[in-house]
C-alpha cells in the first residue's frame, strides 16, 4: 500500500486539465463580486447544490454558466495561479493546460484577454511553483468546424503561446470526422494534436480521432476497452490515454470507481495516466484521484510509479525536462 505523502512526493505531469474546470465555488463568488456579476446561484450553499451531475451535458451546463465570472485578464491569471498552487501540493511538476477559447469569445470576452491572462500565470509557473507548463487550445465539438477554424486562425495570427489543440464538450453526435480540416490546419501550423474521445462516445470515435485527425494522445479513451482490436492497436502504438477516474464517476461514465476500467487498462499494457479533468467540479485534484484509486484497488508503490512515469513520458515536455522528472 501507498501512503498519501509518498503519493504526493512522486513527480507527475497533469495532461488532462481544463483550466475553467478549476474555478472553485469560492473563487466564482469572489470574481462575481469583483466584476459586479449577478449569479443564478449567488451563495456557496446554493452553488454547491448544483454539483450533482447525471451525465457530461449536465456538468457542461454549469461549467459554461460559471465562466460568466471570468471577465478581465486578471481573472484568468488568478484562476490559473490558484490551480498551479493546488497542483504543486499534488506533486505536479509539469502541466499541459487546456482552455476553451470559443466559450469566452461567445460571451463577448476578447480572445486576447483569455490568452494573455492565462499566459501571464504560465510564464512564471516554474519560478513560482516549480511547474513547467504548456497551453492547449481546446475546441468545442458541439460548435461548427468553421467557428473553430476562425478562432484557430486568430490564435495563430496573435502568436498565442499554445503548443497544441484539443477537442472537448458534448461528444456523442459530434464525431472526429466533423473536424478534419481543423486538425489539418493545426498540423500545418506545427501544433501538437490531442482530442477527447471515448468518454461518452463509442470506441469508433477513438479510432477516428487517430485515423482522421492524426491525434497523438487521447483524452479519456475509457470506452476503447469495448473494442479488442482497438485495444491491441493502442497497446502496440503506446498511444497515451489521459484517464480521469473521479470525473468518470461524477459524470456517470462509469457506475462506481470499483467498476472503472483503469486496472484492466493497466493490465492490458495500455499507456494510461491519471488526471483531474475539472477538479473543482469532480471532487478533487490529481492527488485525490490517485488516493481514491490506491484505496479502491489496493495499489502498491510500483503501480503508482508506473502511472506517474507514464504521465511524464506522455507529455510534450522537452527531453531534458522529462529526464529531470523521471
Ligand atoms: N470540458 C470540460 N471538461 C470536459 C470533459 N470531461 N469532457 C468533455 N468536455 C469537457
Ligand atoms: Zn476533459
Amino acid at each position: 500500500h501507498v501512503d498519501a505523502g509518498a503519493l504526493t512526493a512522486l513527480p507527475k505531469a497533469e495532461l488532462h486539465l481544463h483550466i475553467e474546470g478549476t474555478l472553485e465555488p469560492e473563487l466564482i463568488l469572489e470574481l462575481a463580486a469583483r466584476n459586479g456579476i449577478a449569479l443564478p446561484f449567488p451563495t456557496l450553499e446554493l452553488l454547491h447544490e448544483q454539483y450533482q451531475f447525471t451525465d457530461l451535458q449536465s456538468f457542461l451546463d454549469l461549467y459554461y454558466a460559471n465562466m460568466a465570472v471570468l471577465v478581465t485578464a486578471d481573472d484568468f491569471t488568478d484562476m490559473t495561479r490558484a490551480y498551479l498552487r493546488r497542483a504543486k501540493e499534488c506533486g505536479v511538476r509539469h502541466a499541459e493546460i487546456m482552455f476553451d477559447p470559443q466559450a469566452h469569445v461567445a460571451r463577448g470576452v476578447e480572445l486576447a484577454t483569455a490568452v494573455n491572462g492565462i499566459a501571464a500565470a504560465l510564464a512564471t509557473s516554474v519560478a513560482d511553483f516549480g511547474i513547467s507548463t504548456e497551453l492547449i487550445a481546446a475546441f468545442l465539438r458541439d460548435e461548427s468546424e468553421g467557428s473553430a477554424l476562425e478562432v484557430l486562425e486568430e490564435l495563430l495570427a496573435m502568436k498565442a503561446p499554445i503548443i497544441g489543440i484539443g477537442l472537448d464538450s458534448a461528444e456523442v453526435g459530434n464525431p472526429p470526422s466533423k473536424f478534419i480540416r481543423l486538425y489539418k490546419r493545426a498540423a500545418e501550423a506545427g501544433l501538437r494534436l490531442v482530442a477527447h474521445a471515448g468518454e461518452e462516445g463509442p470506441p469508433s470515435y477513438v479510432e477516428d480521432a487517430l485515423n482522421l485527425l492524426g491525434v497523438e494522445r487521447i483524452d479519456h479513451g475509457i470506452r476503447a476497452v469495448e473494442d479488442r482490436i482497438l485495444v491491441k492497436r493502442l497497446v502496440r502504438e503506446q498511444t497515451p490515454l489521459t484517464v480521469c477516474p473521479l470525473s468518470n464517476v461524477r459524470l456517470r461514465a462509469v457506475d462506481t470507481l470499483a467498476a472503472h476500467p483503469l486496472p484492466q487498462m493497466i493490465s492490458a499494457g495500455l499507456n494510461v495516466c491519471v488526471n483531474s479533468d475539472d477538479p473543482a467540479y469532480f471532487g478533487g485534484y490529481v492527488s485525490a484521484n490517485f488516493e481514491a484509486l490506491a484505496a479502491e484497488f489496493g495499489w502498491d508503490v510500483a503501480t503508482v510509479e508506473l502511472l506517474a512515469g507514464n504521465s511524464i513520458r506522455s507529455s510534450f515536455a522537452s527531453v531534458a525536462r522529462k529526464a529531470e522528472l523521471l
